[in-house]
């Protein structure tokens, strides 16, 4: 049964002072229980983040269900996002991400076989000047040509 740490627990109560409302505090809350988690979220985590806050598992569930931020299954140790609004579509968002797909040997949100990836299309990361990007855990990657973005991938394995 998953269990917040006593740090992560520390944290969400950390969250909760600095907001007037408790569950103004959910969506950083969401983001401490999902990298506890190893980078997802289920009903566990829900129960868990419920009972520190002091808030129904319905409101966190219907915040966690809203945002595409929070994973839902089980990710590789580097999330790969690549964004694919407007900007990073029309400059190739599309064949990035199929180039990916195809040379990591992995579906779309599926895991790599090793472990290691997740490929998924995020929406809009505001970085639309420098596309077409991706983010990798909490790093940007800008500018980006398939074989440049797999260059980078093959450093990380
Ligand atoms: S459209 Fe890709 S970062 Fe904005």
């Amino acid at each position: 049964m998953f269990q917040l740490s006593a740090e992560a627990k520390q944290q969400v109560l950390n969250e909760l002072k600095r907001y007037e409302s408790k569950e103004s505090a959910v969506l950083p809350a969401l983001y401490i229980g999902q990298r506890e988690n190893k980078g997802f979220i289920n009903a566990e985590v829900i129960k868990a983040l419920s009972s520190v806050m002091e808030i129904p598992e319905s409101h966190i569930n219907e915040v966690f269900t809203f945002y595409t931020m929070y994973n839902k299954t089980p990710i590789g140790k580097y999330h790969v996002q690549v964004c694919r609004t407007l900007s990073c579509m029309l400059n190739g968002a599309k064949e990035l991400t199929a180039h990916l797909c195809k040379e990591l040997n992995v579906k779309l949100n599926d895991v790599s076989g090793d472990g290691r990836f997740t490929v998924s299309e995020a929406e809009c990361l505001g970085s639309c000047g420098t596309a077409p990007m991706m983010q990798i855990n909490d790093k940007y990657y800008e500018n980006l040509t398939p074989e440049s973005a797999m260059n980078l991938l093959r450093g990380m394995k």
